[in-house]
């Protein structure tokens, strides 16, 4: 729906590399823009893309094995520059003509890489007479192609880094990870010396240009957008306020199992301060009533999504004629749906709580859908957004319900609450909640005996989960120093009335998930 504004753009084959991601994500810190497709993908869209420069990821494969990726050949003779990585490499060179082996000596780790040849990618090295790599690959090539020339070598691999005629170029190492220090430079060199990009892709660009394109989409339509109070979203409704004013207008339903103070914080930022069109529909008790027995956690989060999408419609239609409806998609998302294979492909159906746009019967409108969370969240910052709300930490769409085990009830959500806002406090205070990528309380359905003053007390735990993640499909939970923990556990149980007991949960995911439910 959206036109392509994008002036210079980077093509990124995925040969189903663990690095993928990380290869888009380092040319965008070179401000380029680039997307990833499977490797697959056919030469016209290839050319319709016209991008300046491609670059061929790394993968698991031996270009050997039956089911090895291939892309099509013609790519090489489209006249762009081009830029193979490990498996991207080794394909290259084995489908022009040259010979890639089984070595009996893997490389695996940081290693050593010699210069050969100083211009093109390794201009800017002249000073060092070799650099830290990291490699991990078993094949290397063994005879170069007709036209290539080696420019590198290490040890274990005579052929390290190759070219053709400064537009063609292969490297067996991997420079989008943080184990190649100087990785970046080569990417650069790759971007702004060979494909001859301009670093020019930037938050201010990309606000303005997304302003100007949803405009020239949305024209004098109204837009909805599920407010949550989460970053995603959060954003999403202010680019779009930026963008049309009144017309969006934001449907705020609280469920009643936010956190503490959080209702009001979203009333606060968007409906007082940024003064948008914000719906506010006060649902507590109704989820609470279709709560009441229940304890099952895929139930909870089937009657609290079923809940939310009953309401989130009826409200659409009192405001009437809306044409669009905006979602914080992220392009991980996008990413998934592309995938040719993959882990990625099993992700998480189950927490995409709403299911709003197949229902509803209105054009989508996913402005996000370009950025990676990070970018999103520097996006927020660029837009004026407060702090508290771009480094909010995930929160599931069925809220503490999925954290209080067993029946939620009003009284049990506001223990929950109190436990939960002290652990916020705590870890706010620490250095460790950078690197946090969740912290919480969770309320357990059982009671334990403990002792206050001369009185015995029966009352019940609280269990801290405190993980360290990359994207919530992993997560070690975090070694937090006694202190904390000892600052947290007394705070809770001196201040949290019906609590005697907190425990730390110290498991990883997998086997454990990070919520309890
Ligand atoms: P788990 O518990 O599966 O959680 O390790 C991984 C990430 O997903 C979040 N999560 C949810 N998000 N609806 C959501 O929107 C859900 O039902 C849901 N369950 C888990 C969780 O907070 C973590 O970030």
């Amino acid at each position: 729906m959206f036109v392509d504004i994008h002036q210079e753009k980077i093509l990124i084959l995925d040969f189903g590399s663990q690095y993928t991601q990380l290869i888009a994500r380092r040319v965008r810190e070179c401000r380029v823009y680039c997307e990833i497709q499977p490797f697959n993908i056919n030469l016209d869209k290839i050319e319709n893309f016209n991008p300046k420069g491609i670059i061929l990821s790394g993968g698991p494969s031996s270009v050997y094995d039956e089911a090895a990726p291939s892309c099509s050949p013609e790519i090489f003779k489209l006249n762009i520059p081009i830029l193979g990585i490990c498996y991207g490499m080794q394909f290259m060179a084995h489908i022009m003509g040259g010979e890639v082996k089984d070595s009996s000596r893997r490389e695996y780790g940081q290693t050593r890489l010699f210069i050969d040849d100083f211009t093109d990618l390794f201009v800017g090295f002249e000073d060092t007479p070799f650099i830290n790599v990291w490699m991990s690959h078993g094949d290397r090539i063994h005879i170069l192609p007709p036209g290539f020339t080696p420019i590198a070598h290490s040890k274990n691999s005579p052929i390290a880094a190759i070219k053709n005629k400064s537009r063609i170029f292969g490297v067996q190492f991997h420079p989008e990870v943080a184990h190649t220090p100087r990785g970046i430079e080569v990417l650069k060199n790759f971007l702004y010396r060979i494909c001859g990009c301009l670093p020019n892709w930037t938050m201010e660009s990309f606000i303005k240009d997304s302003i100007l394109q949803i405009k020239r989409t949305v024209g004098g339509k109204t837009v909805i957008c599920a407010l949550s109070g989460g970053v995603d979203s959060s954003v999403v409704a202010s680019l779009l306020h930026r963008a049309v004013g009144d017309q969006l207008v934001c449907i705020f339903v609280n469920n009643g199992l936010l956190r503490k103070n959080e209702a009001q914080e979203v009333i606060t930022v968007f409906g007082e301060h940024y003064k948008m069109n914000l719906h506010y529909i006060d649902a507590e008790e109704v989820f609470l009533e279709k709560l009441k027995e229940v304890t099952d956690p895929e139930i909870k989060r089937k009657i609290i999504g079923n809940e939310f999408i009953y309401l989130f419609e009826k409200e659409a239609k009192n405001i009437g004629d809306v044409e669009y409806l905006a979602q914080g998609t992220l392009y991980p998302d996008v990413i998934e749906s592309v995938s040719f294979k993959g882990p990625s492909a099993t992700i998480k159906s189950h927490h995409n709580v709403g299911g709003l746009p197949e229902k509803m019967d209105l054009k989508l409108i996913e402005p996000l859908r370009e950025l990676f969370k990070d970018e999103v969240r520097l996006l927020g910052r660029e837009l004026g957004l407060p702090v508290k709300i771009i480094n909010r930490q995930p929160f599931p769409g069925p809220g503490l319900a999925v954290r209080i085990l067993g029946e939620v009830t009003k009284e049990r959500l506001s223990t929950l609450r109190n436990a939960d806002s002290i652990v916020a406090e705590e870890i706010e205070k620490t250095d460790f909640k950078d690197r946090i990528w969740q912290s919480f309380a969770v309320l357990l359905p059982i009671k334990t005996v403990g002792v206050m003053g001369d009185e015995r007390t029966y009352e019940n735990v609280v269990a801290l989960r405190v993980v360290r993640s990359s994207d919530g499909m992993t997560a070690d939970w975090v070694r937090l120093p006694y202190e904390v923990l000892a600052r947290v556990a007394n705070r809770i149980i001196n201040e949290v009335k019906g609590v005697n007991r907190v425990v730390y949960d110290i498991s990883s995911k997998p086997p454990s998930t990070i919520e309890w439910e």
